[in-house]
């Protein structure tokens, strides 16, 4: 039954905008939303919580393998579509310590080891609920959902990206700077781009959308505009 519910994904490197647009577009469609990334930091953060050694394979797959990871809307976030959830991980609030540059540098090193990213496979799939789902990550076309209805590849210059981020950081009260966010992001992405498993890539029929200089509510416009094209009735 779940292979019929519809799957969008949207894969891009680190503030592409995939978060805010998939948000939005999860709510124009009143579909679920599956935010991989923060399972990847959650996880991070699960087994520094835990004092893994971050390089232990066995031993950060049994960590993602018995994490209990949770989203939940609170009256604060309800109401705007464009709001992340809180995340509680094995039953703390962890939202603001995963929003950290650190946490997405932790989850970057995890993701690259893949007995963890097997031990992340099927409760990604589990979110495929009706009416439908869309998920944002980096794999999400090719690897979690191969048979998704429509593939959506985001992408914008470094610069771009690394103001977002800042602008977005600065907005939740993290102090960052400019500089060194662009340095992080782009270590990042290019460990995301070189790992042997599941690499951060367009998959083959994705449908590539660089947002460099188009606002959110034109990239938002941009995706419904393929999904009006590609839904099946
Ligand atoms: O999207 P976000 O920045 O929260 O992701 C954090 C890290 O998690 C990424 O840099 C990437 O290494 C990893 N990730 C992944 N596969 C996904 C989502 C995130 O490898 N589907």
């Amino acid at each position: 039954m779940p292979k019929t519910v519809p799957v969008l994904t949207i894969d891009g490197p680190s503030g592409s905008g995939k978060g805010t647009i998939s948000r939005l577009v999860a709510a124009r469609l009143g579909w679920h939303y599956l935010d991989s990334g923060a399972l990847y930091r959650a996880v991070g953060l699960a087994a520094a919580w835990e004092q893994v050694d971050l390089s232990d394979e066995a031993a950060v797959a049994a960590c993602a393998a018995r994490a209990d990871i949770r989203f939940e809307t609170g009256p604060s976030e309800a109401g705007d579509a464009a709001a992340e959830p809180r995340v509680i991980v094995n039953g703390k609030d962890a939202t603001h310590q995963l929003r950290m540059e650190t946490a997405g540098a932790a989850a970057s090193a995890i993701a690259a080891l893949p007995a963890v990213r097997a031990a992340l496979v099927d409760l990604q799939r589990g979110y495929r609920r009706a009416p439908g789902l869309v998920a944002d990550g980096r794999d999400m076309g090719t690897v979690v959902f191969p048979q998704a209805t429509l593939k959506v590849f985001l992408t914008a210059s470094a610069a771009e990206r690394a103001a977002r981020r800042h602008k977005q950081l600065i907005s939740k009260g993290i102090s960052a700077n400019l500089d060194s966010l662009r340095a992080d992001l782009e270590m990042r992405d290019e460990r995301d781009r070189n790992r042997a498993v599941a690499p951060l890539k367009p998959a083959e029929d994705a449908m590539l959308l660089d947002n460099s200089s188009l606002s959110v509510e034109a990239s938002v416009e941009q995706v419904m505009g393929w999904w009006q094209q590609r839904r099946p009735f």
